[in-house]
Order: structure tokens, then sequence, then C-alpha cells
């Protein structure tokens, strides 16, 4: 059970570290700064209906209730240790799993612990004003839900540095709350975390694809021979799986609506199903294009001697490490990976070493295919022959073998000129973006009422009726 009644919640039998305690609570009324600055706008006074962790256990770990979000209990939680667990791969495999950080990859894991950190406010600060445009309570309370879980994903991240990185991490955490998304002197760090997230159809992409990128780079840290970091990110995936469930039924209530205008009124053609207010399915087909394509960069180089060689030291393992049947050293193994050759997209093996990051994208773009295939169903349902695609690998892609060349979302490799002539046909236009953002006014907080350009869910949060009032205004 995790002990509420310390100042800092924990299961880390933090009052026993006195420096440590103090430094976490030097570092608190900072992050409630950044909370009062860059978390939801306009949100401070509202009360929540909320879960939040009372245990680590995989079941019965929340517990609901009103909460002020400022007064969200934030909190370190690890997973508890198994004695008995090992460094599963690389070169290390079959040590005894470490406790402390091997000296020779100190540099190394703190900055992996950074990069993932500092995605967790980034995504706070992109939603920041959405809450002022929610299509309902239910919404409203679920994107809030997302934002304290990400401030506790980064409480997670900082009591690694603090606890294990001594004066380094203690000036890396102060940093993570200085960057800020989209800032042009001090961006954060990976791409997609920089781009705006101006409205809920974004929302629902993004933490359908992006949060599950945090889901997939979370399970290879959590294969990690430093013990600490795989354990506090077994726990962080518990709540990511909430997050993916927004942006999966978000999109799919989107649709659902969509079909039921389109079969309801007969209209097919685009401009008359926006005319109707609500999202044509060209739309979200461009959305999805945008969306996926930014965040499959996130993976980065297809080819990279630095996944290498955090494998083969046994700091980030692969998705479903231990389930793997091999020999977990991958010295002599190959993997295929795509690149552009003339104008052609050709298929090369590779060390398997070198390619991890295009292995993890690869296992991501399958979990993602599947979510695709559930939308589907409900177009099919409805009787309408639209069908949702993922463009191709290489499509609008910034970092690895794509990086450079211009590929439509057919997998052909094309001219500057031609690529960037058809790129309002494949990635949201201004014009896209005008009409979405024009759905977005105001905001819907009647009980039980949802905008007009969205399906209300099949049931609502713990088992609440979906009237319930989940946030209070007072
Ligand atoms: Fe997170
Ligand atoms: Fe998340």
């Amino acid at each position: 059970m995790i002990d509420y009644t310390d100042k800092i919640p924990n299961n880390v039998d933090l009052g026993r570290d006195r420096v440590l305690q103090r430094a976490l609570e030097h570092w608190q009324p900072a992050y409630m700064n950044w909370w009062y600055d860059m978390g939801p706008s306009e949100s401070h006074a509202l009360e929540v209906y909320l879960r939040t962790a009372t245990s680590v256990e995989p079941d019965g770990w929340a517990q609901f209730g009103y909460v002020r979000m400022p007064e969200y209990r934030w909190g370190i939680f690890l997973q508890p240790r198994d004695a008995a667990r090992q460094v599963n791969f690389g070169v290390h495999k079959g040590q005894p799993a470490w406790q402390e950080v091997p000296g020779e990859y100190r540099s190394t894991l703190r900055r992996v612990i950074v990069t993932q950190g500092d995605t967790e406010p980034a995504s706070v600060e992109q939603q920041r004003l959405l809450g002022m445009c929610c299509p309902s309570l239910y919404d409203l309370r679920n994107i809030f839900q997302v934002n304290v879980e990400e401030g506790r994903h980064l409480w997670a991240m900082v009591y690694l540095l603090h606890r294990y990185f001594g004066r380094d991490g203690r000036e890396e955490a102060e940093a993570l709350l200085e960057r800020r998304s989209g800032d042009v002197d001090n961006p954060r760090i990976l791409g997609a975390f920089n781009e705006p997230t101006p409205d809920w159809l974004a929302f629902y992409m993004f933490t359908f694809f992006t949060d599950r990128d945090g889901k997939f780079q979370l399970c290879a840290l959590a294969e990690s021979g430093f013990d600490p970091l795989a354990r506090t990110c077994r726990f962080m995936l518990t709540e990511e799986a909430h997050h993916m469930f927004v942006g999966e039924t978000g999109i799919s209530r989107i649709l659902q609506r969509t079909c039921e205008v389109m079969q309801e009124l007969k209209v097919e053609n685009a401009g008359d199903v926006r005319a109707l207010g609500v999202i044509d399915l060209q739309t979200m087909q461009k959305y999805l294009n945008f969306h996926f394509s930014v965040t499959i960069d996130l993976f980065g180089s297809d080819a990279s001697s630095n996944a290498a060689s955090y494998y083969t030291t046994g700091l980030k393992g692969r998705y479903e490490e231990t389930k793997i049947e091999d020999d977990h050293e991958l010295q002599n193994a190959e993997y295929p990976v795509l690149e552009v050759s003339g104008n052609k997209i050709i298929t090369r093996n590779v060390s398997a070493l070198t390619a991890l990051n295009e292995r993890l994208r690869d296992d991501y773009i399958a979990e993602i295919q599947g979510g695709v295939d559930r939308w589907n169903k409900i177009m099919e349902q409805s009787g309408i022959s639209f069908r949702l695609t993922l463009p191709h690998k290489g499509f609008h892609r910034a970092i690895g073998n794509f990086a450079g060349h211009f590929i439509s979302p057919e997998g052909a490799v094309l001219s500057k000129e031609t690529w960037e002539n058809n790129r309002d046909k494949w990635m949201p236009s201004a014009e896209d973006q005008k009409f979405v953002q024009s759905l977005m006014t105001g905001r819907v907080i009647e009980p039980g009422k949802f905008a007009n350009w969205i399906a209300p869910p099949i049931r609502g949060i713990n088992r609440q009726p979906l009237n319930f009032e989940y946030v209070r205004f007072n």
C-alpha cells in the first residue's frame, strides 16, 4: 500500500532517506509552480472525479473520488522488488539485476531517463487549453485524469534522477520543469512533443498514437537491467493503458457519430458531411496520417549504434524481451529494414542489434493496426465503404532512412514537388484544421450532454452513469 500520510506519498520508504526526502521536498514547490502555470487552463478550483493510486498491485490499485487537481497526491510508486530478478539480455545476461547505477553506464542511463521524463510534462503543456472546449464532462474528466497521471510520470522519473544521479540528477530534474513544449529557445527534447494539440481530434489521436509510443518505450525500459527503472516503468504502464483507451474510444465515438449522421441523412460527400456539423472520414484519415508519421519518428533511426549499445549493455530491452525465444544477445542475428534506392523502396537485412529501434517501431505498428481494424468495423457495421488505412512507414518521415525522401501514403517514391502538391490531400490542410477548430466552440458541461460531433461512450467511468457529474464547477 502507499503511504498518504507523507508529504510525498510513496512506497519506497522515502522517510528513511532524509537527504533524498529533503531534495524532493525542495523540488515539489517548483513542480507545483509548473502545474499552476502549465497545467490545464482555468482548472485549479474544479472538483474532478479522479482515480488515485492506492496500491501498486495489478488489481485494485485505484480509488475514485472528487479531487481539486492541485491537491492530487502525486507521488513515487514502484512495483515491488523481485529479489531473484536478473539482467535478461546483453553481455551482462544472468547477473543479478542492478540496484544501483553501474558507473560506466551512468551518463547513458541518465540521458534515457531524462528523455522519457521530458515527454511527461510536455504532453500536459500541449493539452492545457483543451478543457476550454471539451465535448462533455466525461471527456473533461478524462483529459484531466491523463494530465495528472503524466504529472505523476514526471515524478517517477524525477525520483530516479534524485535518488541515483546525485547533483547531475537534481539539475536535470530542474531542467525538466524549465523546458516548454513548442518554445523556440527551450523546447522539449523530442519533435512530436513540440507539436501543438489544438483540438480534441488531435488529442484523441495523440493519446492513441503518441501515448502508445510511450507504452512501447516504457515496455522496453521495463526490461532494463537497472531494476529501479524497470519497476517504476512497470507501474507507469498501468496508467498508460487508460490514456490509450481515451484515445481509441475517442476516435471510435467520432467515427460512430459521423457514420450515424451519414446514414440517417444519406450523405456521402465530405462537404455535405461537414455541413451537418460532424467530422468527415477523409479528415479523420488525414489526422491519422499526420499523427502516425510524427509518432513513428519517435522510435529513432532505423540503424542506430546507440540502440545497439543500450541493448548490449542491458539498459533497454526489446518489447516483451523475456517472452522472446532467442539468445537475447543478438550478436549474429539480422533484421530487415527498409531504405530508398533510386526511385524504389528496398528491404535490406542489417545487424539485429543496430535495428532495435526499427524492431520496436514494427511491434508498435502491429498494435496500431489492430486499433485501426477496430475503427473500420464501425464503418463496416454502418454499411459505409470508407476504410481508414495506415500510411506507408516511409510517409512524412523526418528521422531515419526515409528522412529527406518524399514517400506517398501508398509507398511510392516521389519528387519533392509532386509530394508537396499532394500534401493537403494527405495531411490536415489549414482549411481542415479550421473546420475542426470551428467545432470546438465553448465547452459542453451539462451532465449527460455531448457535443454534436461525438457519440456518447458506451459506459461511464467507474460504472457511473453517463449523466454523472464528472467535474464539479461549483
Ligand atoms: Fe506518461
Ligand atoms: Fe500517457
